[in-house]
């Protein structure tokens, strides 16, 4: 029964573990775009999900979870610390954001990424029936693909990189460049989230091996098997938009929405960010614009709100530990300066909630900040208009998320140009209910189109036909 048609294979599982007190295990939802995204397309498929379990140490049997075959692999302690938060999110997240922060190169991290890397494609191979589809998500796990395919030719492997894939002057700082170049090209559909790093991509393999290209496909040819060709494209991801609507239609979740604004004294506006703390996100300089309208009088305590939500991610990295401190001094500085008695002009909430929460914050925010410095796709943008079914919100969003490429309609900003996001802000605060409605019915019917059961299928369809291509050279 561990053999699979269809398996996926990503760093985080959707359920993430935590150890009690007591010893008993017990399981939440994993944080991240990667899980939004691809937990729908997995309950509607019949297949196998491969990865890590979120805790050090735990040697889990396969399980069945909420339509969801789960098959574990273990990370130990220095795993955990070389592989993941090492190599993968000191190293390689830096870097594929346009070194926002400086990435960390460490031989010892890249060592046990390789080894991790084989690990997960041992898995894969184990529980993969003959001519089985596997496809294989993010950066974590880029090596993946071809050592699959040294074990397993009769395997149809997909790629998708859920985060940028960066401009060749930066990727070449990379001292294992061509390994993870080499890596990629084992599967027969590489995908990336905009054109711009399908182009990156294919710039990187001109520069570092001798595949010719041809847009957007590359000959593979590795001494002793037949060429293969690779296609590298976009795929914009999305998310499940029919289960956010929903929800947002749901009178208990608009309840809890109107419940919300009246905790904040019911003032004219509600402004809401919804980020993992992370540095790639523009929580400074979004708070930093905010600052200013209230201290050059542009805005009111009481009458503007800003609700930050903000979860704990990778907080045993150095540079999320900085960030923290900083986000949580200037959020201090803030509310010190701005509050009364009565309002606080920041609600800082450094904590993960659950998607019906989320939905009522989404329904009770006239603005949503998006300001990122680079994202790959940005999911929270597409949540918001998914949920706002009433035509009302302001999205405000950063040129530099993926989602820009499709929200055309939103209030596009550069995040690092402190006056622009505040005139975005002003606008966004004061934007006549016509407006408002023209903007979101737009952006709502991208999302509700694109939702990610097309993406699936189109990457899959893509996979499929390099498959029927493969047989008719054989
Ligand atoms: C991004 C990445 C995912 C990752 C998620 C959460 O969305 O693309 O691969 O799972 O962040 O980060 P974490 O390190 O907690 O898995």
């Amino acid at each position: 029964p561990s053999e699979y048609d269809f398996v996926v294979v990503s760093n985080r599982l959707p359920v993430d573990c935590t150890v009690e007190d007591d010893g008993s295990l017990t399981w939440k939802r994993s944080p991240g775009g990667l899980v939004t995204a691809l937990e729908p397309v997995m309950k509607a498929a019949d297949g196998a999900w491969v990865g890590w379990a979120g805790r050090p140490d735990l040697e889990i049997e396969p399980f069945h979870n909420d339509g969801i075959q789960i098959i574990p692999v273990p990370l130990s302690s220095q795993d955990i610390q070389e592989y993941y938060e090492g190599f993968s999110n000191d190293t390689l997240w830096p870097l594929y954001h346009d070194v926002i922060a400086p990435p960390a190169y460490h031989r010892e991290w890249w060592d046990d990424y390789v080894a991790v890397n084989q690990r997960f494609a041992d898995a894969a191979a184990a529980n993969s029936a003959e001519g089985a589809v596997v496809w294989v998500q993010d950066y974590q796990l880029q090596l993946v693909p071809r050592m699959l395919r040294e074990q397993r030719s009769d395997l149809t492997i997909g790629f998708f990189n859920h985060i940028p894939f960066p401009p060749y002057g930066i990727f070449a700082q990379l001292p294992w460049r061509t390994q993870i170049i080499e890596g990629m090209l084992g599967a027969d559909v590489v995908g990336f989230q905009r054109s711009a790093d399908a182009a990156n991509f294919s710039s990187a393999v001109r520069r570092l091996t001798n595949h010719p290209t041809k847009n957007p496909a590359i000959e593979v040819t590795i001494d002793g098997q037949p060429t293969r060709r690779v296609v590298a494209k976009a795929f914009p991801i999305s998310i499940d938009s029919r289960s956010f609507e929903e929800l947002a239609r749901d009178p208990a979740i608009q309840q809890r929405a109107r419940d919300i604004r009246k905790g904040l004294g019911n003032p004219k506006t509600v402004m809401l960010g919804v980020d993992r703390l992370d540095y790639t996100k523009g929580i400074r300089h979004r708070l930093k614009a905010y600052g200013e309208l209230l201290c050059d009088g542009s805005i009111e305590v009481g009458d503007v709100a800003l609700i930050q939500v903000a979860s704990p991610s990778r907080e045993r990295v150095e540079a999320y530990m900085h960030l923290r401190d900083e986000v949580e001094l200037t959020v201090g500085r803030i509310n010190g300066q701005f509050s009364t008695l009565s309002h606080a002009p920041i609600n800082y909430l450094h904590q993960g909630f659950p998607r019906d929460e989320m939905v009522a914050l989404y329904l009770a925010a006239d603005v949503l900040l998006v300001t990122a410095l680079r994202d790959g796709m940005n999911l929270v943008a597409k949540e918001y208009a998914a949920s706002r079914f009433d035509n009302d919100g302001v999205l405000i969003l950063s040129e530099f998320a993926g989602a820009s490429e499709e929200l055309r309609k939103a209030l596009l900003v550069n995040p690092h140009d402190i006056d622009g996001l505040k005139e975005a802000m002003m606008r966004a605060i004061n934007m006549p209910k016509a407006d408002r409605a023209t903007r979101m019915r737009s952006m709502r019917k991208r999302v509700l189109e694109h939702d990610v059961a097309r993406w699936s299928n189109v990457f899959l369809k893509n996979l499929a036909a390099t498959r029927s291509d493969r047989h008719r050279r054989i």
